[in-house]
């Protein structure tokens, strides 16, 4: 016989969710002293779970599946319809392999001088003037992103494309108005980037081979067959999109500088690693992927729990990020904790876990890691500002989670 998995008493906590945000999952792991509990949202029983064990598990592709996981709102915001985060299988590594093609160490190396450059172009334009930097963060890798993948656009587009790339991560945890901007800057964006790839198959346009939209354009699938355009399109902006979405972490780390002085401090001196330390540091300090998704392959036991094929599985992301059995005082900001340690596949999980080309876990790390080590370092050794009253509170139970403010900047100056 099995153990019953400890059951939260509510009848749908889908309100409990939305009232508590990042904090769901944690709160009622600690109330039933389990790493593993059962709730009910919209009339479906959920396990959710926590922690390096339980990380491992839901990264077992034979026991979880991604198919069908994602609630169809999320999405027509957040990731687009039928794209790769719903795949599985060979299907999944064959696409997958195309992502991590255009996440390969030597492209990354090109978007950061990408991403250099335009630091120094937009402080020039910043001096003596009022900025916020989520707003200004967003469009700079916005621009960067379009640039290195293949499609140069002006400085004004970059701007309003940022905009509507921004609006479909702040709707993953909306209702309401904040959704629906989501959703009808996805429809926007997916028909400029179907038209995108159209033109560039028409021979109307030309792009260099290792370009990320070429890349996509001219990727066959397992039968070699062309993604349809819509498709196409909706995998770009599966890379345009997270790169635009550094800005939230950009703007974690500018209040990290403002929070805590003695780290800024140690980066301008630039002691070894530091940088990187700190972007460690900011990944796994600050709130930005709730937890994950997936489906019960089939039945199973773990730790006597039976699991139900077919049932929705919840990884708590933030709590294993800030949980007490893998770092000490977790919720103090820390970087120095990542010098004998930079987390193993399932214990340090902001971008997902197990390894990227078997699983789902996020190719895209190696650029976050270094366009944040970049923005950090530029704003903490060339940019000098004042930070007026403002509110910089972060809510936990507003997903994504960002400084209420975006983090104002006045009286920027440059100082090349
Ligand atoms: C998947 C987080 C940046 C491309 C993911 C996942 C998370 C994540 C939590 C899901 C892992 C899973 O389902 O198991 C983030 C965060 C970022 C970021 C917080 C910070 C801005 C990037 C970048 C790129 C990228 C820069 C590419 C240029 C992707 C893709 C997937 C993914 C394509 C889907 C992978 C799959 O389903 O196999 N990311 N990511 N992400 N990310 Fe990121």
């Amino acid at each position: 016989g099995h153990l019953k998995i400890p059951s939260d008493k509510c009848l749908d906590s889908t309100l409990n969710l939305l009232m508590e945000g990042y904090l769901f999952i944690s709160n009622r792991c600690r109330k039933y002293n389990s790493d593993v509990f059962i709730t009910r949202m919209m009339g479906k029983k959920i396990i959710c779970m926590t922690g390096e064990d339980c990380a491992e598990l839901f990264y077992n592709n034979r026991l979880f599946t991604r198919k069908k996981a994602l609630p169809k709102r999320i999405q027509k915001t957040l990731f687009g319809m039928n794209a790769i985060q719903s795949m599985d299988g060979k299907n999944h590594r064959h696409r997958k392999k195309l992502f991590l093609s255009i996440t390969k160490p030597d492209k990354i190396d090109e978007l950061n001088d990408i991403v250099k450059k335009l630091w120094e172009a937009y402080a020039k334009e910043w001096e003596n003037k009022s900025i916020v930097l989520f707003d200004e963060a967003a469009a700079l890798h916005c621009r960067a992103a379009c640039i290195w993948a293949g499609i140069p656009i002006s400085k004004e587009d970059a701007k309003i494309l940022a905009k509507d790339l921004s609006a479909m991560i702040d709707a993953f945890g909306a209702i309401g108005p904040r959704y629906l901007k989501g959703r009808l800057a996805r429809i926007r964006t997916e028909c400029k980037m179907e038209k995108l790839i159209t033109e560039l198959r028409n021979g109307k346009k030309y792009v260099p081979e290792d370009s990320a939209i070429y890349k996509i354009a001219y990727y066959k699938d397992p039968n070699g067959r062309l993604l349809d355009s819509k498709t196409a399109g909706i995998e770009l902006i599966n890379i345009l999109r997270p790169i635009t979405a550094i800005a939230t972490y950009i703007t974690f780390g500018a209040l990290a500088l403002l929070r805590y002085p003695d780290c800024k401090e140690k980066l301008i001196k630039g002691e070894l690693n530091y940088s990187h330390m700190f972007a460690q540091e900011i990944r796994r300090f600050y709130p930005f992927a709730p937890f994950l998704g997936a489906k019960v392959r089939d039945n199973f036991i773990f730790n006597n729990y039976f699991f139900k094929k077919g049932t929705l599985v919840f990884l708590d992301v933030y709590g294993t990020n800030h949980d007490s059995r893998i770092w000490e005082i977790p919720n103090t900001f820390f970087p120095e904790r990542f010098t004998f340690m930079d987390g193993n596949p399932y214990d340090f999980i902001p971008q997902g876990g197990g390894d990227p080309a078997k699983g789902h876990r996020c190719p895209g790390e190696w650029i976050v890691i270094t366009l944040l080590k970049t923005g950090m370092e530029f704003i903490a050794k060339h940019l000098s500002y004042v930070v007026p009253p403002q509110d910089l509170s972060i809510s936990l139970r507003r997903m994504p989670a960002i400084p209420k403010s975006r983090f104002i900047m006045s009286k920027v100056r440059y100082r090349p």
